[in-house]
C-alpha cells in the first residue's frame, strides 16, 4: 500500500466509525493530512472539551490523551501509542509534590499541561506554552508555585514581573538540548534568518531569539512575517511542516538533536491499527482522579479564554 491509500483508508475507516483525530504540531506530515485537529497543547485540550466523535484518537503523548479523558469521560479515548510518554510529566511525583506544597501553603500551584492526571489532582491550575502568560496574569494570587518546567517558568516569569515564582527543577530533555551554541552557530550559518525558539528552551537561548512562542504560535509568525529564512527553535518535526506549508520561504534547525522520541513514535500504520480497532491503548481514570484533575484543566481553560 502506498501512504496515500493507506491515509483514504484511514479517512473511510475513521468516517465509518465515528472517530475523531486530534494531532499534536509535533506529528508527522502524513499523520497531520487525516487528522481533524491539528494543535499544540492548548487548542487539543479545546477540542477535546467540544469534539462531537464517540471516539477521540489522541496522536501525541499519555499526558495529552488523558487531558482528553478528563475533559470528555463519556468518550472513548485512545493513545496512539502505548509507549509515548513525555519524560517531564514524570518527573515529580504526587507525593513530593505534597510535601512541597506543605512548605509553601500559601502558593498557588500552577502546572505546565505535561503532568500526568495524578499530578494535576494536587494543582489549582494548569498552563500551556501559549496560555501560560494569560493564566498567570488572570491569576489573584501574587504568589506561584510553578511546575515542573523551570525554562516555561523563567520565560512567564519575564512576562509576568509582578508576582512571585518558586520553581521545583524539571524541564524537557528535548528542549534542553538547544544551547547558546547552536545560536551562534545558526545565526552564522543564516544570518539573514530570524531566530523562533519554544519556551521550553533554556533562558541563554530564549534571551537571544527574535520570536518566543508556541508550537503553534512559532509556525504562525513563521507564515505571516515577511523574512524569507527562519531558524527553528522547536521539535524539528516543525522545520519540515513549515517548509511543506511556506515553499517561498526556508526554514533551519537550531539543532539536528532537537528530536522527541516520543513524539515520533507514532507512526501513520499506528493510525491504521487504531482506526481499525486493531491498535492503541484505551486511557481510563478513576473517578476521584478524573475529577480533581479536570478543576486544574477547567480552570486553564477559564482563564486562559
Ligand atoms: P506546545 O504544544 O504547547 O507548543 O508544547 C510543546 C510540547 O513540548 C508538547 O509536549
Ligand atoms: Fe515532553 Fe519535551 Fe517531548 Fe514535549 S517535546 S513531549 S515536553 S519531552
Amino acid at each position: 500500500m502506498t501512504t496515500s491509500e493507506l491515509q483514504a483508508e484511514i479517512l473511510r475507516l475513521k468516517k465509518e466509525r465515528g472517530i475523531c483525530i486530534l494531532a499534536h504540531a509535533y506529528q508527522s506530515h502524513d499523520i497531520w493530512e487525516v487528522a481533524d485537529y491539528v494543535g499544540d497543547s492548548f487548542g487539543l485540550s479545546q477540542k477535546a472539551a467540544i469534539a462531537g466523535a464517540d471516539t477521540i484518537l489522541m496522536c501525541g503523548v499519555r499526558f495529552m490523551a488523558e487531558t482528553v479523558k478528563i475533559l470528555a469521560p463519556q468518550k472513548r479515548v485512545l493513545l496512539s501509542s502505548s509507549e509515548a510518554g513525555c519524560p517531564m510529566a514524570e518527573q515529580i511525583s504526587r507525593e513530593r509534590l505534597q510535601l512541597i506544597k506543605a512548605d509553601n501553603p500559601d502558593y498557588m500551584v500552577v502546572a505546565y499541561i505535561n503532568t500526568t492526571a495524578e499530578l494535576k489532582t494536587e494543582c489549582d491550575v494548569c498552563v500551556t506554552s501559549s496560555s501560560a502568560v494569560n493564566v498567570i496574569r488572570a491569576i489573584k494570587n501574587k504568589k506561584i508555585l510553578f511546575i515542573p518546567d523551570c525554562n516555561l517558568g523563567a520565560w512567564v516569569q519575564k512576562q509576568v514581573p509582578d508576582k512571585q515564582f518558586r520553581f521545583v527543577q524539571g524541564g524537557c530533555p528535548t528542549h534542553l538540548r538547544m544551547s547558546v551554541a547552536d545560536v551562534q552557530r545558526a545565526r552564522k550559518s543564516h544570518p539573514e534568518a530570524l531566530l523562533l525558539v519554544h519556551p521550553e528552551c533554556q533562558p541563554a537561548v530564549t534571551a537571544l531569539a527574535d520570536f518566543v512562542g508556541s508550537t503553534t504560535e512559532i509556525i504562525g509568525f513563521a507564515k505571516k512575517d515577511d523574512h524569507k529564512q527562519f531558524i527553528i527553535g522547536t521539535e524539528n518535526s516543525i522545520v519540515q511542516h513549515l517548509q511543506f506549508e511556506n515553499q517561498e520561504k526556508q526554514f533551519f534547525p537550531l539543532s539536528k538533536d532537537c528530536v522527541c522520541h516520543n513524539m515520533r513514535l507514532t507512526t501513520l500504520g499506528d493510525v491504521y491499527h487504531c482506526v481499525a480497532g486493531t491498535g492503541g491503548e484505551e486511557i481510563t481514570l478513576d473517578e476521584t482522579t478524573r475529577l480533581a484533575a479536570k478543576r486544574s484543566i477547567d480552570a486553564m481553560l477559564e482563564l486562559g479564554k
